[in-house]
Order: structure tokens, then sequence, then C-alpha cells
């Protein structure tokens, strides 16, 4: 847990954590210090997150940074419609559920105080003939959105490193023409999540996740080999 602003040698001193401990510990850290975050920090945090594949090795990617006031209170009231709308849905979910109740409370206090993060990193790819977001076959949607979260999922464990808290959100953008009217963004060019980043105030892992015998199945669907009988 990191309760305060990490000192920008610490931080860059912290990337050599074990890659084990980063893996195991990394969630989503929603409630963030309002302090900036070193723009030479960050810009290590997102070329260590482009050492990740893309298909084609097509690196159409664009990273839109943003710490303005004005661009960032412009994405929260576009996240606050959003949120709206949808959060009823979210919170009929986990009515009488009091450990899912808990959970998304660091997500109200995102949508109360979205401009107050120090900054957003919005990974954007350019879509071509190959690669698109939308459309047949489907091929090009997973070739599309599989060459940008590989490089978000190694900013979440770099932010992880050096205590930054981070989560790889997509709500706040989902309505993708506003999103793209606010950023700037040319036709081709798509917003594919936004990632809120600053100094946690949140706990990091370790995560629980299903466990793997039940994931993995083996040769086809359904035989779940590693399972021990009930
Ligand atoms: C594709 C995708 C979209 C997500 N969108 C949102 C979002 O809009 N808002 C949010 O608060 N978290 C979002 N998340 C984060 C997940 O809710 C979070 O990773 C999950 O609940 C596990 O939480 P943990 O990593 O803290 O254990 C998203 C995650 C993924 C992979």
């Amino acid at each position: 847990m990191t309760d305060t602003p990490v000192d920008t040698e610490e931080a860059f001193a912290r990337l050599e954590m074990p890659m084990i401990e980063a893996m195991q510990t990394q969630r989503a850290v929603r409630r963030l210090h309002t302090d900036p975050v070193d723009d030479d920090l960050l810009l290590r945090l997102l070329e260590l997150s482009l050492k990740a594949p893309t298909s084609s090795n097509s690196q159409d990617w664009a990273y839109i940074v943003v710490k303005d006031r004005a661009q960032k209170a412009r994405l929260a009231r576009l996240y606050r419609v959003l949120y709206r709308t949808f959060n009823p849905l979210v919170r009929r979910s986990v009515e009488g559920d009091p450990e899912a109740k808990r959970q998304v409370r660091p997500g109200q206090w995102q949508a109360e105080n979205f401009e107050d993060i120090p900054v957003f990193v919005i990974p954007c790819y350019r879509r071509t003939l190959k690669h698109a977001p939308v459309g047949f076959p489907q091929i090009s949607v997973s070739s599309f959105y599989g060459s940008v979260y590989p490089a978000v999922q190694n900013l979440l464990l770099a932010c992880r490193a050096v205590g930054l808290g981070a989560s790889l959100q997509t709500l706040p953008i989902w309505f993708v023409p506003a999103a793209k009217r606010i950023l700037g963004l040319p036709w081709n060019v798509n917003p594919v999540c936004i990632i809120p980043i600053g100094w946690a105030k949140g706990r990091y892992g370790p995560t629980k996740r299903i466990p793997i015998e039940e994931v993995v199945h083996v040769d086809h669907y359904g035989n779940r080999a590693f399972m021990s009988p009930a």
C-alpha cells in the first residue's frame, strides 16, 4: 500500500520489483492522490508499455495523455452521463452482497472526482482495412483490440511496480464519438480505453481470481482435466 506520493528517483528504483510480485498484486486501484505525476516517470512507463506486441507489428498506436484541467473536465462530464446511465444496473447486481457493494465504492469516488485525477492515458489505435474496431471478419476486431491490450497490461504492471494507482476502464469513453470529439482524434483513430493514473491511495493486491483448474480445459471445451473430482 502506498499512502503518500513517491519521490521520482525512488519510483524509478521500484521498477526493479520482481515480475511475479507485480503480476500477483496488480489490480484496479481507483482511489488516487491528486498530486501530479512526474512527466519523465510517466514517459518511461509509457515507453516500457509499448514493448508490447501488435498485429503484424503494425504499431499504429497513439497515447493521448490528458493533464489539462479543462480537458479532464470534459471527459468527466462525459463519464458522469454514462455512469449515471449504467451505474443503477451495477447497483442492482450487487444488492444483498456487502463485499461486492464495498468494491463498487472506489468507482463511485472516481466518478465524483474524475477531473481531480492527475493524468489519464487513453490508448488509441489507427484503424486500417486489416485492423478495425468493428466489422467482418471478426478476426480484424480481435487484431485491432489485441494490438492495444498487451500494452495496456504492461502499463498497469509498470504503474503497480512504482506505486502509481491505475485501472483499465472503458465506461468513461463508451460513447466513442463524444470521446473522439473531445480528444480531437481523426476519423481513423479510435480510443480503446482510459487509464486514470495517480499516486495510489487504495491498496494493491493480492487479487482473487477463479482457480486455475476451473479455467483450463484440455484439448476441448469441457474437459477440465486438472479439476479434482467433487
Ligand atoms: C475490458 C475492461 C473494461 C473495464 N472497464 C472498467 C470500467 O469502465 N470502470 C472500472 O471501474 N473498471 C473497469 N475495468 C476494471 C475491472 O472492473 C477490474 O479489472 C476487475 O473488476 C478486477 O478487479 P481487480 O483487478 O481489482 O481485482 C475494466 C476491465 C477490463 C478488462
